[in-house]
């Protein structure tokens, strides 16, 4: 049985004194679950939130990192930056990035390389525009997408990504796949890895569904066959919607 790993992806949002106050009420609503929580925070929230976190089961994830270790690269972070503070999540290749900051396939790729060098456990993200998905190729695209992002791994390694499947069209718009929907597409990205890496890699791969997921519709979600968790944006910003979805059997 894989473990269920639900992550919250707080984007742009949190001051430091708010990531404090969620994660303080969070505790003691999910201590008791068995599922892996994860809260993927803003850079200015990192040592605050993991100063918070500190003697709880909740775990806490960086956005983005740069895949070089140190240089001029104004402005970017590394994995070694994250791993020296005690992060031990990164989110990687999200669509926002893929979309506003030029995140390509290939940056993807190495980012994971040196997330895995620097011990940080990547989610990455693999997903289908609307024009892609009514053009009939959103298998294609994902097939493609998490093929490239794994290109070049260890079979351990690839046992170890977590992959986020998050259809673009249902990110932020209230808009939610069909848990049958979802749970084909993140089946069709676990088929890729079997034929690629086998059936004993790709049954430990944690694949998570995100997309508009809340308390509302993460219980059947979570129900599927190849869904292990969920990748939530906006539900994650307030404790009680997150401790919901994260204790929702
Ligand atoms: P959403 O975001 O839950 O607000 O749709 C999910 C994500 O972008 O990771």
């Amino acid at each position: 049985m894989r473990k269920k790993v639900i992550a919250g992806n707080w984007k742009m949002n949190m001051l430091p004194n708010e990531a404090i106050s969620m994660i303080t009420e969070l505790t003691p609503l999910v201590k008791d679950t068995e599922n892996e929580v994860v809260l993927c925070v803003p850079y200015t929230d990192l040592f605050y939130s993991l100063l918070t976190a500190q003697g709880t089961n909740i775990k806490i994830g960086a956005q983005n990192m740069h895949y070089e270790e140190k240089g001029a690269y104004t402005g970017e972070v590394s994995g070694k930056m994250l791993k020296s503070i005690g992060v031990e999540y990164v989110i990687i290749g999200h669509s926002e990035r893929r979309q506003y900051f030029n995140e390509t396939d290939e940056t993807v790729n190495k980012k994971i390389k040196t997330a895995f060098e620097n011990n940080l456990k990547p989610i990455v993200c693999v997903g289908e525009t609307l024009e892609e998905r009514e053009a009939g190729k959103a298998f294609e695209i994902i097939e493609n997408q998490t093929q490239k992002a794994l290109n070049g791994l260890t079979e351990e390694q690839v046992a170890n990504t977590i992959i986020a499947y998050e259809p673009i069209w249902a990110i932020g718009t209230g808009k939610t796949a069909t848990s049958n929907d979802a749970n084909e597409a993140c089946k069709k990205i676990r088929e890729k890895i079997v034929e690629i890496y086998g059936q004993n890699v790709a049954e430990r791969v944690i694949i998570q569904y995100g997309g508009s997921m809340k308390p509302e519709n993460a219980k059947e979600l979570l129900s599927m066959s190849d869904i292990d968790g969920g990748l939530i944006g906006g539900a994650s910003l307030k404790a009680e919607s997150f401790a919901n979805i994260v204790n929702c059997k």
